[in-house]
């Protein structure tokens, strides 16, 4: 049997699959492209993708022998799963390893913006710290804010969690269901998305992409929200309409952004997002711990083996 895997990952994957008999195929550093992806996965039973993969119809049809195909990610919109199901090829993913990560990214992100991190480097750079300054650079408190979460799923849970624990941040969220768990150990209040961009001064989207969350934070909502706002993306880029934040950020409508995912990506250098001060834009960083990785390896590899067995797979998305 024979595996592609798009680009190198963490090795953990291929020696998982190599000491399972699989012959493992290896794509270039910088990843492989549409037409030579179909052709390297000609010869093979299975495949491991990367999230910026596109497997549409097309590439599903023209690989449609393929017996498995597992995502390197916890989210799968690269992928056309209903078509594949279709061509019966079965599709994993990497859930659960990347929570802690993902989550402590969008900490991070939060953090150094509502405290002007960027903006604070630059000043040093500008050459305007000239003494200590009782007014210049001020952010807030985080245990004085209202936190959002849009998708109160494993990392959404998990980033509320970190703020309600080390900040006594108060906690809402919108979800599709009431999230027990959140109610009860985090005080969280489940509110609809309007309302949530209303009530939180930071709202943090944690939301898979789909249609109906394609462009779902727009002009609309971000102008309904109170003052010194901050939005954190560590979810898909095009959750936000790109334009939108730029104008809602030009203007002042809200206060700042930490993205970690950006729509297209990677974003043009030359975007004017990035000269926006209180914007700090990562190249989709969430997943990038060595832990992290190393376990989505092997989740990936799980996924395959089970997969060329004929088996149900142990991360399966259909
Ligand atoms: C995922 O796994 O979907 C993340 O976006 C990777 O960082």
């Amino acid at each position: 049997m024979k595996v592609y895997i798009t680009r190198p990952i963490l090795e953990a994957a291929a020696k998982e699959l190599r000491e399972n008999n699989i012959e493992v195929i290896i794509g270039p550093e910088g990843g492989s492209d549409y037409s030579e992806l179909t052709n390297q996965v000609k010869e093979c039973d299975g495949m491991i993708s990367m999230l910026s993969d596109k497997i549409d119809q097309e590439l599903l049809s023209q690989s449609s022998h393929l017996k498995v195909i597992s995502n390197y990610a916890v989210g799968f919109d690269n992928i056309d799963v209903e078509f594949a199901s279709r061509k019966n090829i079965k599709i994993g993913n990497t859930p659960g390893v990347l929570t802690e990560a993902t989550a402590e990214l969008a900490l991070a992100l939060l953090m150094s913006v509502q405290r002007q991190v960027k903006a604070s480097e630059k000043y040093i750079q500008n050459n305007q710290w000239k003494t200590w300054h009782p007014t210049d650079l001020l952010g807030h408190n985080l245990g004085s804010r209202k936190i959002g979460i849009v998708g109160m799923g494993r990392i959404g849970f998990h980033f509320a969690k970190m703020c309600y624990h080390a900040f006594g941040s108060e906690i809402y969220y919108a979800h599709t269901r009431e999230n027990e768990q959140a109610n009860q150990d985090l005080k969280a209040k489940k509110l609809t998305l309007e309302e949530l961009f209303k009530t939180c001064d930071i709202v943090s989207l944690h939301c898979p992409f789909n249609d109906s969350t394609n462009g779902m934070v727009n002009l609309d909502l971000l102008k309904q929200t109170p003052k010194d706002f901050i939005l954190i993306n560590t979810a898909r880029g095009a959750v936000v309409k790109t334009d939108d934040l730029l104008q809602a950020l030009n203007e002042n409508i809200i206060w700042g952004a930490g993205l970690d995912v950006t729509e297209p990506e990677p974003l043009d250098p030359k975007h004017e997002l990035y000269q926006h001060d209180r914007c700090i834009i990562l190249p989709h960083l969430g997943s990038a711990t060595e832990e992290a990785r190393n376990a989505m390896a092997l989740r990936a590899a799980q996924n395959i083996i089970a997969g060329l067995k004929g088996e149900p797979l142990p991360f399966a998305v259909n």
